[in-house]
């Protein structure tokens, strides 16, 4: 073997090695970066793990941000209206069905001719204001002016 050649040989054996060298070092570089990524998502899945159950939120949209059932809170709660006979049963039964008083009973038409004979008006008045034995409003003060109207026209209907 030549001088030349010698010399040849050991660079092409030198690149060689460092080749491999450069290698080696590119697939250990590789999964040092992959053990670190992996580090980094098992603690987010630890961190994931023990946060608390249950975060305070104090506004509506921070409780929407944080869970998605957060529905917004109905605000005016539906309530059916009561009826004129279930307003009656309630709030003037207790009188007008028996007689309590001397209130005119529901349904004694007699009783109430004269009654009615002073015009639906002014019933809804003295049902609303009061009217000698008659409390204001029945004593029920919560009902609103067209509560005491329905009951009375309610009363008038089953009395004539
Ligand atoms: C605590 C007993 C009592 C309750 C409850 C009551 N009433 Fe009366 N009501 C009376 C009495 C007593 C009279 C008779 C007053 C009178 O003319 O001397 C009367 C009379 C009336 C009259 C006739 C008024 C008039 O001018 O002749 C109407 C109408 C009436 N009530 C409506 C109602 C309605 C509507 C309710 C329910 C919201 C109700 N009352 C609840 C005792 C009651």
């Amino acid at each position: 073997m030549s001088e030349d050649k010698k010399i040849l040989n050991s660079l092409a054996v030198t690149i060689g090695v460092l080749v491999v060298i450069a290698i080696i070092i590119s697939v250990v570089a590789t999964n040092l970066v992959e053990d670190k990524v992996d580090t980094a998502k098992e603690e987010m899945k630890i961190l994931e793990r023990i946060k608390p159950l249950g975060e305070l939120a104090t506004t509506l949209e921070e409780a929407q941000k944080a869970s998605p059932i957060v529905e917004e809170p109905v605000v005016a709660v539906a309530k059916e209206p009561a009826t004129p006979e279930q307003i009656y049963n309630t709030a003037c039964m207790a009188c007008h069905a028996s007689g309590v008083a001397g209130a005119p009973v529901m349904g004694d038409v007699a009783s109430w001719a004269p009654r009615i004979g002073q015009g639906k008006d002014v019933l809804i008045e003295h049902a609303i204001k009061g009217f000698k034995g008659m409390p204001a409003r029945g004593g029920s003060s919560q009902l609103s002016d067209e509560d005491v109207i329905a009951a009375v026209e309610f009363m008038i209907e089953k009395s004539q």
